[in-house]
């Protein structure tokens, strides 16, 4: 029997094939709306996951909505922390964005698939991606300063709660603090969080962006 083609939707989504429609015809207009390198390395990546049946890097990409709405959050900033590498799409999403851009990504895990996805960068757009493997949960004791953080890691509260004050003082006047999957039943430490944090933000669907004052 033939494998089942890897796509957009996880295993258990139990959305009905309208709702499903629904979600397809807004992922393909935000994916047209991305910056031309970024959807294209979003549509090469989805191509390669999908020759090789790698389902899980599919399932823990950022889609190209929350692509749109984070890269409008992070706006222009040179120097971006992401916490939670995964298979690095939105690594590379991030650092295709904006020429010159540096980012930097921690993970707990050096999760191989990772490789197979940098390979799609050009030796000098990979040369911008820093990769910083943090096995046991430790975020960097002494962040390198950064215009903008992407927290998108275990969505637990103790830790997200510990990561936002690991790099609160390393974000520039002005930068910001971007928290995935906030206000989604699927993980409640996101929300309890922000909510323990005390944050004045402003919850952009599913994320939630906090800006450092001046
Ligand atoms: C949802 S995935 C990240 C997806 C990725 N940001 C993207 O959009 O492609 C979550 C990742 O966080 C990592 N992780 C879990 N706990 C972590 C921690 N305490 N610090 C850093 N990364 C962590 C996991 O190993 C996993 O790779």
């Amino acid at each position: 029997m033939g494998r089942a083609r890897p796509h957009l939707f996880r295993s258990d989504d139990e959305r009905s094939p309208v709702e499903r429609a629904r979600r397809l015809a807004l992922q393909a207009a935000s994916l047209a709306r991305l910056p031309r390198p970024v959807a294209a390395f979003w549509v090469r990546a989805m191509r390669r996951a999908q020759a090789e049946g790698d389902t899980w890097s599919i399932d823990v990409a950022c889609r190209p909505a929350e692509l749109r709405v984070l890269l409008d959050a992070l706006a222009d900033a040179p120097r971006i922390a992401e916490v939670g590498t995964a298979a690095a799409w939105t690594t590379c999403c991030l650092t295709l964005a904006r020429p010159g851009r540096e980012v930097h990504s921690w993970d707990v895990e050096a999760h191989p698939e990772r490789e197979r996805y940098l390979a799609l960068l050009s030796a000098a757009d990979r040369a911008r991606v820093h990769l910083h493997d943090r096995p046991g949960g430790l975020g960097p004791s002494d962040p390198p300063p950064v215009d903008a953080v992407f927290i998108d890691s275990s969505h637990e509260l103790e830790e997200t709660v510990a990561t936002f004050r690991t790099w609160q003082p390393a974000v520039s006047p002005g930068g910001v603090i971007a928290f995935h999957d906030y206000a989604d039943d699927a993980y409640p430490g996101v929300t309890e969080a922000v909510r323990e944090l005390g944050l004045q933000g402003e919850a952009r669907g599913h994320l939630y962006v906090w800006r450092k004052p001046r």
